[in-house]
């Protein structure tokens, strides 16, 4: 497969991941965009029409109902999105011989682990969104699909997009003080490294002499920038970096506060660190740390 151009369908792709794994691919892969009104995952009909007519090679699926809190709510239409549809992608994936790559997140498991997440570890999601995300990757598990990536990452952010950074710039330039939970730790993840990720592993699959061998390659990676920080912690990283570069910013003191403090309808998990050691094994690339990406994105947004 080596030296070839692989036609991609990205799906959802007017989102923020979805942007940059357009900006991102290498020449050869070919990359086609499917996104509402006339492509909805949660429509199977829809689905396996426009696979079946532009017969992709991969694809890649960035699509999701990403609105944590409105899960809540909404867990009915959640599970459809985030739960039923990467089943459909993988169905028509199977029948179409494509490999499918599926962005999945930290809200899988509990959060109640004392070190960091690998891939095989049991989930238990707190949350409706969790739930509806770990439905997905049960149904593409399901669907009898060999060629697949799930990946799941945390605490994304880049440019196309509503973000963290981005929030604590507007406030930091607002308001006098913030205040920040601190009782939360995870890894930042820059969409710019997850979409190389993808590529990378989809790379490995078309570098590969030998299928057969290759097929222990597919399943589930954790994919984050290294290191690990609190909410807070990412907070003064990025108002630090604000004052450095320029940026207006009124606020002289940054607040640490309990999750308690700052009640949200969903429950988020109060440790979600990933252990990447597959990912960097199966690549031989290393991933740049939390610290050092947030740097690259106040250069590129
Ligand atoms: N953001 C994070 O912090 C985070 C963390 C961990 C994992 N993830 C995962 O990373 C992936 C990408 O997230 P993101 O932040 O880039 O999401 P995003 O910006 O919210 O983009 C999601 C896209 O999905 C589309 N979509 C929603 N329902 C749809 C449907 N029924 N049919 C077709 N398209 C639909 C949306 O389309 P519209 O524009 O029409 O609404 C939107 O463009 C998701 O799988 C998410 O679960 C995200």
């Amino acid at each position: 497969m080596s030296g070839m151009t692989r036609k991609v369908a990205l799906i959802g792709a007017r989102g923020m991941l979805a942007k940059m794994v357009q900006a991102a691919a290498p020449s050869n892969f070919s990359i086609q965009g499917f996104q509402r009104p006339e492509f909805d995952l949660t429509d199977v009909d829809q689905v396996r029409r426009a696979m079946e007519e532009f017969r992709p090679q991969v694809i890649i699926n960035c699509c999701a109902y990403t609105q944590v809190d409105r899960c809540e709510d909404e867990e009915e239409l959640a599970t459809r999105v985030n739960g039923e549809g990467p089943g459909y992608l993988a169905v028509v994936a199977r029948e179409l011989d494509a490999t499918l790559v599926h962005v999945s997140t930290d809200y899988v498991f509990s959060g109640n682990a004392n070190r960091p997440y690998r891939e095989n570890d049991a989930t238990g999601p707190m949350s409706a969104y969790g739930r509806s995300k770990l439905k997905g990757e049960q149904a593409i598990l399901e669907s009898g699909l060999e060629k697949y990536f799930i990946v799941r990452t945390s605490w994304l952010y880049g440019p196309w997009g509503k973000n963290f950074v981005e929030t604590i710039l507007r406030l930091a330039a607002e308001r006098e003080e913030l205040r920040i939970v601190a009782d939360q730790v995870g890894c930042p993840t820059y969409t710019g490294d997850l979409a190389e990720a993808i590529f990378r592993l989809l790379e490995l699959e078309s570098d590969s002499e030998t299928p057969a061998v290759f097929k222990g390659e597919y399943g589930v990676y954790h994919f984050a920038n290294e290191g690990q920080c609190s909410w807070y912690d990412f907070a003064c990283e990025i108002v630090e970096i604000a004052r450095q570069i320029g940026l207006p910013v009124k606020a002289h003191r940054i607040e640490p506060i309990t999750t308690e403090q700052f009640p949200l309808p969903a429950q988020r998990p109060t440790y979600s660190v990933f252990d990447t050691a597959k990912y960097q094994k199966a690549t031989g690339v290393s991933i740049p740390s939390w610290q050092e990406s947030l740097k690259t994105y106040f250069e590129v947004r």
